[in-house]
């Protein structure tokens, strides 16, 4: 804090504490007890007020409010750049101190359990019911947001229990994806391939992909889908639509895994417009070894495991 600020602060302060001492032995009525029948002189609906001194208890607490203000700003830092005569706030009194400090304090305590399954390989964490546990509090606290308390996703944001893996899922791959986040590119069509194009092969996704039936009425020319799409689509989604998990592209073949929709009309808005699906690196906010416990999780919901087994308690 700038000393314009600290003296700012300062000055309002003891001078409202000054300010509020006077005006409560200003308007104290002398120490008597006497109560009187003389009224203010107003009235409000009917109700008149008697002109009586504050009750003692009263006046005492707030001379016990004054004198505890004054104590705790003895004390404890608030007045200013003050840091008070207490040790331990030397760096002031913030929540980020407190929440800082709390965290020290949990990372001396659960430290060494992290390291101790940071060591182990993914696959073997995967298997300890303990590290499942925390790995579950972790996700729910910094993941669940988006990818669901059951993991199964949301619209835009994949399921992670069902093996359906858009940038791959061994253990390792996993973690990397965790660590260091992802970004999907897909690009938008509509400038390339037209309105008709991109009805066109979303039918031929639909239709000879996924093998289902379009919708009646669609008015889209399959064969010709199929022409775009081994132009424009294999390069990412393979030549068989099964996907691409190095750049992320997804497995085309299996519309359940779809987050963006899998309707004949959903699939034209994802090729017309693109999508762009972000998943944010945890390295620097969780570090590797709460990572690890992460991907040891999420890991073993795929191979079977459940979230809601893991959080019962
Ligand atoms: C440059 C690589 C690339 C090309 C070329 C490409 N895609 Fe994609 N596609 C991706 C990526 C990456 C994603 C995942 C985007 C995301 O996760 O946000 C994706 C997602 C999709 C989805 C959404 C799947 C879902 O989960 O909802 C569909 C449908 C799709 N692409 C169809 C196509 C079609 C049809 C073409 C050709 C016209 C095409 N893509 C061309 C990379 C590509
Ligand atoms: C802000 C939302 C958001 C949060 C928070 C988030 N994710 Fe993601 N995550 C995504 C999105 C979006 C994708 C898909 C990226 C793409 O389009 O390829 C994704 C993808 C993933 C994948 C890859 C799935 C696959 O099919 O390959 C994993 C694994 C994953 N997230 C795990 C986690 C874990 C563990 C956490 C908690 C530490 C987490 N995510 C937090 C949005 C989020």
């Amino acid at each position: 804090m700038t000393t314009f600020w600290s003296t700012y602060i300062s000055v309002l302060t003891i001078g409202s504490l000054i300010g509020l001492t006077w005006l409560l032995l200003a308007t104290r009525k002398g120490q008597s007890n006497n109560t009187t029948d003389e009224t203010m002189g107003h009235s409000f609906d009917g109700i008149e007020e008697y002109d009586n001194p504050l009750p003692k208890w009263w006046f005492w607490l707030f001379v016990g409010t004054l004198a505890f203000s004054v104590g705790y700003l003895i004390l404890y830092p608030g007045l200013g750049n003050w840091k008070g005569i207490l040790p331990g706030y030397e760096n002031g009194w913030t929540g980020a101190n407190e929440w800082q400090k709390e965290m020290d304090k949990a990372d001396a305590r659960f430290g060494p359990i992290f390291a101790k399954y940071a060591a182990m390989p993914v696959e073997e964490v995967a298997k300890d019911p303990q590290a499942l546990k925390m790995g579950s509090r972790l996700f729910a606290s910094n993941c669940s947001v988006c990818h669901g308390s059951d993991a199964k996703g949301a619209f835009g944001f994949p399921n992670l229990t069902d093996n359906d893996w858009r940038w791959g899922g061994d253990p390792e791959t996993i973690k990397t994806t965790i660590m260091s986040g992802r970004h999907g590119v897909m690009p938008a069509w509509a400038e390339v391939i037209g309105d008709q194009g991109v009805a066109d092969v979303a039918a031929f996704v639909v239709s000879k992909l996924d093998g289902r039936t379009l919708p009646e009425g669609a008015k889209a020319d399959v064969e010709n889908g199929q022409k775009i799409f081994a132009a424009n689509c294999v390069a990412c989604h393979g030549p068989e639509g099964k996907g691409t998990p190095a750049m992320g592209a997804p497995n085309l073949t299996h519309p359940q895994a779809f987050i963006y929709g899998s309707s004949f009309a959903q699939l034209q808005q994802t090729i017309r417009y693109g999508r762009q699906g972000q998943m944010p690196a945890q390295a620097e906010i969780q570090g590797n070894d709460k990572v690890h416990l992460l991907a040891a999780y999420v890991y073993s919901l795929s191979q079977g495991g459940s979230a809601e087994t893991v959080t019962a308690k």
